[in-house]
């Protein structure tokens, strides 16, 4: 079994160095946050994430963790060094490399063997060569090399996705480095054939390619599925009738308000910037983001028809805040534009997470927040359904009927029966699906 470090504990380092610990190697967490640390030594995890809590408390009884905030000692703890920071959109919409530069700079400094240096943060095409060449600036006695191996987990279903991903991309020069790294891989159930060792640049392209070509499904849904109400079509028959096909695939086909999260839409800005930096027009990543604002725009307006084009005093009860299902994360959430311009149109919030409130309420301090849904239905004038949790879908919508004021259903998920909302007297509304309840 491996020694292993992991520098920046945010959620990619989190779940991937538990994981690792889970298949019986020694894994150090390293970060700034001195506050995360303490957390996590408390056996307290920093973010909501399903399995996570069980699997850190048995590697800590297994003794596999240890968390520090030294990162020298972290670094030279460990011949494989993974750089797991974040890389958020910078002032100019470029993605901000400094955390991935300051901890090459620490090992340029601390390096104290032969190392293999892992970048899994999310990174600009040829970066792994800025890493490269800020470690050789102070390092000259021990050999390294660096490689790019970009993840691809989601949020919500993290634990699942590290240890079931669809391929693993190794990018190196080095035989060696990707032997090594395919050893401690090897719990991991992946098909060999798709463990695939690429140069680094293609690594971190593949990163992010993937994620605007997924982000571009999702857009290109949504787009479809506002056709689809003009026409009085459905389009959850059109996704699965087109998402058969093999070619296209059924995952990503669901509209909505539109994607969110910490990847997607920093993915998709620094992949356009790239591309404005080297002379190359992008026109569908453009388009995918601007499809993606506009989903947003049409849902207020939507509702806004609904409710005699009057936001003025009207309550609305907002279910859901997180970007999207089984997780407390609200970082580029639909429901956050949603309601800063509910909110400019003087209409009165009442919302409700089963996880997303207390980071919805460091965003938005002053709207009401609900204990669960029936609350947040309570004299409405309409709600509105953003996030697609499961829980949403047991709602008793008789007992919501009784509590709310006007009878007005928007579900941007199509998570509920219309038919069955509507034979109960609301008046429904959703994304792609109007011919269900004309
Ligand atoms: C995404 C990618 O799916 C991961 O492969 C990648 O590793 C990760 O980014 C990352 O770069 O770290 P994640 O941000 O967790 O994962 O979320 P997704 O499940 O991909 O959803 C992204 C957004 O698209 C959400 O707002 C979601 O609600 C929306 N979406 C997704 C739809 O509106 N419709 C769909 O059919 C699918």
């Amino acid at each position: 079994m491996a020694s292993i470090a992991i520098i920046g504990v945010g959620y990619i380092g989190l779940v991937m160095g538990i994981s690792l610990s889970d298949f019986g190697h020694k894994v150090t967490f390293a970060d700034i946050d001195g506050k995360k640390i303490e957390k996590l030594k408390r056996g307290e995890i920093p973010i909501y994430e399903p399995g996570l809590k069980e699997l850190l408390d048995k590697s800590i009884e297994r003794k596999l963790i240890q968390f520090t905030t030294d990162i020298p000692a972290a670094i030279q703890s460990s011949p494989i060094i993974f750089i797991a920071v974040n890389t958020p959109t910078g002032k100019d919409d470029r993605a901000d490399i400094s955390a991935v530069k300051k901890v090459a700079e620490d090992i340029s400094k601390y390096i104290n063997e032969e190392k293999i240096i892992c970048i899994k943060s999310t990174v600009p095409i040829g970066t792994y060569k800025i890493v490269e060449d800020i470690i050789k600036s102070k390092n000259k006695k021990f050999n390294f090399e660096v490689v790019s191996i970009p993840e691809f987990l989601r949020e919500g279903t993290a634990l699942y996705d590290f240890v079931n991903p669809d391929r693993i991309i190794i990018g190196t020069k080095s035989k060696k480095a990707f032997e090594n790294l395919k050893n401690i891989f090897s719990a991991i159930n992946c098909k060999p054939d798709r463990i695939i060792l690429t140069d680094n640049k293609s690594a971190e392209t593949i990163k992010y390619v993937s994620n605007s070509f997924l982000a571009m499904k999702v857009s290109f849904i949504n787009e479809i599925a506002n056709f689809c109400d003009k026409v009085g079509v459905d389009v959850q028959a059109v996704a699965q009738g087109v998402g058969l096909d093999n070619r296209i695939g059924n995952q990503f086909l669901n509209p909505g308000p539109g994607f969110g999260g910490s990847c997607f839409p920093k993915d998709i800005l620094a992949l356009l910037k790239m591309s404005e930096d080297s002379g190359i027009n992008l026109e569908l990543i453009k388009s995918t983001i601007l499809i993606n604002q506009l989903q947003k725009q049409m849902i207020v307006k939507r509702l806004k028809t609904l409710l005699n084009n009057n936001f003025k005093g009207k309550k609305i009860a907002v279910l859901g805040l997180a970007f999207k299902g089984n997780t407390d994360d609200i970082r580029y959430s639909p429901a956050i534009d949603i309601i800063k311009e509910l909110k400019i149109n003087e209409a009165i919030v009442q919302a409700y997470d089963p996880q997303a409130m207390n980071n919805m309420k460091l965003e938005i301090p002053d709207i009401t927040y609900c204990i669960d849904a029936y609350e947040a239905a309570k004299c409405a004038d309409a709600m509105l359904i953003l996030t697609d949790w499961q829980e949403f879908k047991k709602i008793d919508f008789k007992k919501v009927y009784n509590l709310m004021n006007g009878k007005i259903v928007f579900d941007t998920r199509n998570i509920l029966n219309l038919n069955q909302l509507k034979s109960l007297g609301f008046t429904m509304d959703s994304i792609g699906r109007s011919n269900l309840v004309m």
